[in-house]
């Protein structure tokens, strides 16, 4: 059953994706070569702390952060460490955050210093694959046709979508039905106004496979080569859509 919240319920849903917008604006004071992904982590756990939030990751199936940061080949789920930050990398940051016990998810990829103009290009695009998809919500929509937007964008622009990870319901729960493919898997389930979902292309300049790393989170690509991660918290409605956690 897909969960169709309440007046109160999307209040605070948007207060929730507030806060997590406000936290990337934090990070952003601190993220460039040198600081660690530890130290990230650390300024995301006060500054959730202190905006009277829960960091929902922290705990979660054993997930030991209150953020996943996932660099160059890493795709999602990378574990803070004392991993430096260098020039030339890519940086996914996936955030989720509950308020009021009401959940959002967002991700942004940063690019620190110089990197090449195909990786740049890839996380450009990743971003624009994410509106691809949203342009096509509203009451009624069907999965498969924000899954489908997503896929021919990504194609058209010469990446690959990783499938084994897809976007979800969100609200009292980090991950609720339904899942949100990124590809095409020809879902006909409509959406409807009130509904919340979180809208996650993770897209490969190389070949779509991953792996998962030892440590059991962190996803990497099997070629070595870099992905891009874009999300957002969205909102369903009557004629289109409202993205909860900013831009
Ligand atoms: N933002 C991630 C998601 O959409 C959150 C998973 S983090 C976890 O699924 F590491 F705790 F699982
Ligand atoms: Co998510």
């Amino acid at each position: 059953m897909i969960s169709i919240k309440s007046a109160r319920e999307i209040e605070l849903m948007k207060e929730a994706g507030k806060y997590n917008n406000l936290t990337f604006k934090e990070i952003e004071k601190y993220l460039k070569a040198g600081i660690t992904t530890k130290q990230i982590d650390n300024i995301v756990y006060q500054f959730i702390k202190k905006n009277g939030c829960v960091p929902s990751t922290l705990g979660y199936q054993g997930y030991p952060a209150s953020v996943c940061i996932s660099i160059n080949d890493e795709v999602v789920h990378g574990i803070p460490s004392k991993r430096v930050i260098k020039d030339g990398d890519i940086v996914s940051i996936d955030l989720v955050l509950s308020y009021k016990g009401y959940h959002a998810d967002a991700t942004r990829t940063y690019i620190i210093g110089n990197v090449s103009d195909e990786v740049k290009l890839l996380v450009e695009n990743t971003k624009k694959a994410f509106y691809e998809g949203v342009k096509q919500v509203k009451d009624g929509v069907r999965i498969c046709d924000i899954s489908k937007a997503i896929e021919t964008y990504a194609h058209q622009s010469g990446l690959s979508v990783v499938e084994e990870l897809v976007g979800h319901g969100i609200g009292s729960k980090m991950h609720e039905e339904p899942d949100i493919p990124n590809f095409n898997t020809n879902d006909k389930t409509r959406l409807k106004a009130g509904m919340t979902i979180a809208i996650e292309p993770m897209l490969n300049l190389g070949s779509k496979e991953v792996y998962i790393l030892d440590d059991d989170w962190t996803v990497k690509t099997c070629d070595g080569k870099p992905s891009a991660h874009y999300e957002n918290t969205v909102l369903v409605t009557k004629d289109g859509y409202e993205i909860l956690t900013g831009d």
